[in-house]
């Protein structure tokens, strides 16, 4: 159950899931690049199996929230934060967590798609090759579900072993998909998956993210307001690193509780 509370509605609400529905809990996280700031002590909850939306201006700190997510700003050494992330209640930061772990578990997919330059077939078993040894027929069964998972399945089963750089920009990013599904995470962040792809592919993506969430938890940020609207279970709107509303995307998109918040997804400011 989301339980929403503020004293003063100007306030950024303090947005807490019970332990059994949490899967990231972000507490009064902070992030610099070079000492200025780009995440202002961030508290947020992501229930798991859900839908979270993150939106906001550019540079309001979206993509440096899902990176900090993942770890991926430890080479960066300008970079200082503080505060706490846990992932099903580990925290991402202690010294016992495996970074190459963290980030099987939680899968990253970006606004480009980047497939690798090697076949089909290829691409999706990559993150399980990594892993170590498998049987052929084991690693076989796996790419299929994570091809089918990935909604590609049936486009691609007669040429897994061409090059997939043969493929549309929308195959492309549903292939890169299944590559972060086949290891299996627990977590799959999308960076604006959608944003470089035709009105039919985003159709595909969003259907793909709405069926995914019986397997997996999902936080997408996105532009598209009406993309937010309709894939996501949850919203949560940032502006200039701060969390400004969260909660049921259908409460924050008809009836939001700040001035700030309708005036951006009504887009009279961008
Ligand atoms: N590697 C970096 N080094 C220094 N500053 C950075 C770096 N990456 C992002 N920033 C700054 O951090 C702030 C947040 O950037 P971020 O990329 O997270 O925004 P965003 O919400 O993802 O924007 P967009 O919607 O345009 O993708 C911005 O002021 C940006 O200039
Ligand atoms: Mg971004």
């Amino acid at each position: 159950m989301l339980a929403l509370s503020s004293a003063n509605p100007t306030q950024a609400p303090v947005t807490r899931f019970s332990a059994e529905t949490c899967c990231l809990s972000i507490n009064q996280f902070h992030l610099a690049y070079a000492g200025k700031t780009a995440l202002r002590d961030l508290t947020l909850d992501v229930p798991r199996h859900r839908v979270t939306a993150f939106i906001g201006p550019s540079g309001c700190g979206k993509s440096t929230l899902l990176r900090a997510i993942n770890r991926l700003h430890d080479l960066n050494e300008s970079v200082t934060h503080h505060g706490q992330i846990q992932l099903e209640g580990q925290d991402i930061h202690a010294s016992q967590m495996n970074v190459t772990e963290l980030r099987r578990r939680v899968g990253m997919v970006f606004q480009t798609p980047n497939p690798f330059p090697m076949s089909i077939y290829e691409n999706v078993a990559f993150g399980l090759r990594l892993q170590g040894r498998m049987p052929k027929r084991k690693r076989d069964d796996i790419i299929e579900w994570a091809l089918t998972s990935a909604a590609l399945w049936d486009e691609v089963k007669d040429r897994l072993h061409r090059s997939a750089w043969q493929l549309s920009g929308g195959q492309q990013q549903r292939l890169v998909i299944a590559r972060t599904l086949a290891v299996q995470p627990d977590v799959l962040l999308l960076d604006e998956p959608a944003s470089a792809l035709d009105p039919i592919s985003t159709l595909k993506i969003e259907e793909l993210i709405r069926n995914l969430k019986s397997q997996l938890t999902l936080v997408l940020v996105t532009h598209n307001m009406q993309q937010a609207a309709r894939v996501s279970d949850y919203t949560a709107f940032l502006q200039q690193g701060e969390l400004v509303e969260y909660g049921p995307t259908d409460q924050v998109f008809t009836n939001p509780r700040l001035q700030r918040t309708e005036n951006y997804i009504t887009g009279r400011m961008t």
